[in-house]
């Protein structure tokens, strides 16, 4: 699977942030179309990420948009613009019921199909981000099919509908981004956590990140050049790590010929469940460029 470590968002009305954006080594650009964008600019922002994503050069980076929700009437105007400059992926704010993904998949396919694209080439990312969309995980999930690669959860938002009061630790969305990180466990898609929206300390975009990690989040979304960094290395496992998750497999697999299921190494048990969080840990390590 691509390594969506870090999506970076820009207004899509922004072309110098596009620019630079494309000359960074960010896993995903996110051009948006949406809350970024002030609702008179919704036009040219459309004809500024079209024509970026059809002359811009944006290295090994994923270029997504991000598109209005389908019930604020903008949703079918954005992709008539956008998708015949072929995006890799279609970014869905406000994903709040099954429905939402089968339109969705349904006028891409149809973009699909007139321009002559492989089916599924255009990818769907769903982001949750009202309390009816988390309520609706299971059947959001099961609608999306194979074109859903993966679950974003938006923290702002969630937290306005939901009447809660950001906390710097975030207590009051651990539920929410709980349920985002099962359900992408559960139907194979990967999990993006919320923005650290204080971007003037990167250390604490960093911070973030690890605990994401560490409940199951595979990437975060990040609004600034300078959360790049410290975002995509926290999701990236250390040499150490790599060394340890390689010596649990190889020893693994030496124990399991002997006949033991089960061992010890440096006074910890190992056993089924840690070597599959250790072949996780070196597919992280794989989609991150620091191993083959
Ligand atoms: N993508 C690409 N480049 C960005 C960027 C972004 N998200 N945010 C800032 N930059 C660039 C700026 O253009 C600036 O470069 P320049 O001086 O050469 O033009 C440089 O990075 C430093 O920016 P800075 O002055 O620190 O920030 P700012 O005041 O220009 O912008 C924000 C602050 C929050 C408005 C801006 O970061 C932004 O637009 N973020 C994304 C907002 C968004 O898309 N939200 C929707 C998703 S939640
Ligand atoms: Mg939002």
């Amino acid at each position: 699977m691509r390594a969506r470590r870090a999506l970076l968002y820009m207004p899509g009305d922004d072309l110098r942030k596009i620019q630079k954006a494309a000359g960074l080594q960010v896993d995903c650009v996110v051009m948006d179309l949406e809350d970024a964008v002030a609702t008179h600019c919704k036009d040219e922002a459309r004809k500024v990420t079209a024509s970026a994503l059809g002359s811009l050069d944006f290295g090994g980076s994923e270029r997504l948009v991000r598109i209005n929700s389908f019930v604020s009437g903008q949703a079918e105007d954005d992709l008539r613009a956008v998708l015949p400059a072929r995006p890799d992926g279609i970014l869905l704010s406000k994903t709040t019921q099954p429905a939402d993904l089968v339109r969705l998949d349904e006028l891409i396919r149809r973009a699909e199909m007139e321009h002559g694209w492989p089916e599924n080439s255009i990818l769907m990312i769903a982001i949750l981000e009202n309390a009816l969309g988390i309520v609706n995980l299971a059947e959001i999930c099961r609608a999306g099919g194979s074109r859903l690669s993966a679950l974003v959860c938006g923290g702002e938002d969630l937290a306005a509908d939901m009447n809660a009061i950001r906390s710097r630790d975030a207590r009051e969305l651990f539920y929410a981004r709980s349920a985002v990180v099962l359900h992408a466990a559960a139907f194979r898609l990967q999990a993006i956590d919320m923005v650290c929206t204080d971007f003037t300390d990167p250390g604490l975009a960093a911070q973030e990140a690890r605990a994401g990690m560490q409940m199951g989040f595979s990437g975060k979304q990040i609004i600034h050049p300078n959360q790049v960094e410290p975002v995509q290395s926290a999701f990236t496992p250390d040499e150490d790590e790599i060394v340890y998750a390689m010596q649990i497999i190889r020893q693994f697999e030496h124990s399991i010929q002997n006949g033991h299921a089960a061992f010890a190494l440096d006074g910890a048990m190992v056993d089924l469940p840690v070597v599959i969080r250790a072949r996780s840990l070196l597919e992280r390590a794989r989609a991150g460029g620091k191993i083959e």
